[in-house]
């Protein structure tokens, strides 16, 4: 038997302009985490998967075009397995539809647990493009920056570039204290990412306008975490929030989370991720971190995470 696990992530800044090729921050949640395990199963059986925090159990015969049945197909063709009869677990600590990487990281778990299987280690640029592939089939048009973060698990500077991504580790000049609040409210990515899309083609001036000025701030925040500028690492991710907000993603829940942290003494906070649900992120110090955790749950966060 053999298993391997994948952690969430978190976008620092940067979300949804990235899709448009602008530079976006992201780093792993190494503590929460999906999992993969992959045994043989019956001859004949073929791949047989079972998730049970999803409730389902299925066979890539039965459900062929299944992303994760497509996804292990091609990660053994990569391994160079023709046919092989599996039964593949599956399970995670990561909320569905929350921002945080849990398709991704589900993904990565299976690659690496079928890597294992056969006894090779893919790296990770292997394990990302097997992913990436995945969603790009069944999420419209990721900018890869998710599969990529959860793929080498550490923090990265990102940027969409054909024919590869542009992807550099990030130099952090001093510790930084997030906490993720989670608003409880369950939107898949494609969704507002759609909604970008269609916004961006009925008026692209204004949509470049705004990813350009995300890009901007992106550049400011790589080098305010370089040199260990909390203060000003926090005015940028208030202001990324505003442009997210008139991006249209935000949503009044993650508003209403983002107002508390603020106001309980957190440098800066923002919604993480596609939005319109799911998580949002507050800079904080060591002083500040418990108030802002408390003042999340009153606004009504159905989990605090420290980072
Ligand atoms: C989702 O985690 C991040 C988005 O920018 C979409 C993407 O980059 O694929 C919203």
């Amino acid at each position: 038997m053999s298993s391997a696990s994948a952690p969430a992530k978190l976008i620092l800044c940067g979300e949804h302009a990235v899709v448009y090729g602008r530079p976006a921050i992201a780093a792993p949640l190494s503590d929460v985490r999906a999992y993969a395990r992959v045994k043989p199963g019956q001859a004949g059986s073929g791949l047989r998967f079972i998730a049970p925090d999803l409730g389902e159990n299925w066979s890539a015969a039965e459900q062929p075009a299944h992303p994760l049945s497509e996804l292990a197909r091609a990660a053994l063709a990569r391994l160079g397995v023709e046919d092989a009869d599996l039964t593949i677990t599956l399970r995670s600590d990561i909320p569905i539809a929350s921002g945080m990487g849990s398709g991704a990281a589900i993904g990565t778990a299976l690659v690496r647990a079928l890597a294992a299987h056969v006894g090779l280690a893919l790296p990770p640029a292997e394990v990302a493009a097997l992913v990436y592939a995945s969603e790009r089939r069944f999420h419209g048009t990721p900018s890869g920056i998710d599969n990529t973060v959860v793929a080498y698990e550490q923090a990265i500077w990102f940027e969409r570039r054909e024919p590869a991504p542009l992807i550099e580790p990030l130099t952090i000049g001093a510790p930084l204290t997030l906490l993720v609040g989670d608003s409880g409210v369950r939107s898949a990515t494609r969704l507002p990412v759609g909604a970008v899309r269609e916004r961006w083609q009925a008026d692209p001036r204004r949509y470049e306008a705004l990813f350009d000025q995300v890009g901007e701030l992106v550049v400011r925040a790589r080098a305010a975490l370089a040199s260990g500028d909390i203060r000003l690492l926090g005015t940028l991710l208030d202001a990324n929030q505003a442009l997210l907000e008139q991006i249209g993603v935000s949503s009044p829940e993650l508003e209403r989370l983002v107002a508390a942290a603020r106001a309980a003494g957190a440098l800066g906070a923002k919604l993480s991720g596609a939005g319109w649900g799911g998580v949002m992120l507050a800079l904080v110090t060591p002083e500040t971190r418990d108030s802002v955790a408390e003042a999340l749950r009153a606004a009504g966060a159905t989990r605090v995470l420290g980072v």
